[in-house]
């Protein structure tokens, strides 16, 4: 069946870049469907709005914060990824039935490079920090790729939480403890709000003694060098933002919809560094 109409939902839901994504493939595609839109859906009336979306046409939403536990509770079927992480970020909606799945863990793992996976991921040791929905995807990621992960978050009773629910077996971080962890990681992750534009620098880490082969990876995109990226920059060290998995994650939406796969070219790239 042909899905006309797709969305992204949140609340607020302004500042989403993914109809610019969407958008960019539906037109490259030619395909003759809606254009992608956003919609705020308030979280105290989800699921009458959901009902009223689906009258109105929609066979497909994203869902970003904060109704991605709201979106796991109101599907039908649910992948097994998302029962994991008990979230849904892709929702598809048929005349009988909701179907939710969760593409933020599968785009984190195709925005890497192989080459990255095999020296810095696999078998190897992995630091997270946060412990917010975000790291839920990172963490369960890292995991399904055979990494020794480590967590760190302020407030430890949410990671201990975040770990006992994926029940993965990594070990939780202290603060006095972080910089020796982050010294013997390869791959260092930040799921953290903090360097998102307006907000507070991350400082989490001193980036003292950190090894040249540590690869920096930082969920945020907007700005494109948070200050975090900047400080391992500035240490020599490799480092990628979010823009990829922002882009591989709905790759991943887009082929559960319309079932063709898309390649994430380097115009599209272009376009989001651009904006
Ligand atoms: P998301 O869904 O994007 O992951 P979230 O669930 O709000 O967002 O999680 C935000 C993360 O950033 C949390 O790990 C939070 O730490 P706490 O659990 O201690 O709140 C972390 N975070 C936010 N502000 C922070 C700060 N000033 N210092 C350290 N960590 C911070």
């Amino acid at each position: 069946m042909v899905i006309d109409r797709t969305a992204v939902i949140g609340f607020p839901v302004d500042h989403s870049l993914s109809p610019i994504i969407h958008n960019y493939w539906i037109k490259e595609l030619g395909l003759d469907i809606k254009p992608y839109d956003k919609i705020n859906v308030d979280p105290n009336k989800f699921e009458e709005q959901i009902k009223n979306l689906k009258i109105e046409g929609y066979g497909g939403l994203n869902v970003t914060v904060p109704l991605k536990e709201l979106a796991f509770n109101i599907s039908d079927k649910t992948s097994d990824v998302s029962k994991k992480l008990k979230s849904v970020n892709t929702l598809s909606l048929s005349s009988d039935k909701i179907n939710g799945d969760n593409t933020d863990a599968f785009g984190f793992i195709n925005s890497l490079d192989k080459k990255t996976i095999e020296e810095n991921i696999t078998n190897k040791k992995t630091l997270v920090l946060g412990a917010g929905g975000s790291a839920r995807s990172i963490v369960y990621a890292l995991n399904e790729l055979g990494s020794q992960v480590r967590l760190f978050n302020r407030t430890p009773e949410k990671a201990r939480v975040l770990l006992n629910d994926l029940s993965v077996s990594s070990s939780l971080v202290s603060t006095e403890e972080l910089d020796d962890y982050a010294n013997s990681s390869s791959f260092i992750v930040n799921t953290t709000s903090l360097g998102q534009k307006g907000g507070e620098h991350n400082n989490i880490l001193s980036f003292k003694n950190i090894e040249t082969k540590t690869f920096i990876y930082d969920l945020i995109y907007n700005p494109k060098r948070s200050s975090f990226i900047e400080q391992a920059e500035a240490k020599g060290l490799k480092v990628q933002n979010g823009l990829r998995m922002l882009i591989e994650q709905a790759a991943i939406s887009f082929q559960i919809w319309h079932e063709i796969k898309v390649d994430v070219s380097n115009e599209l790239m272009s376009l989001l560094e651009s904006v």
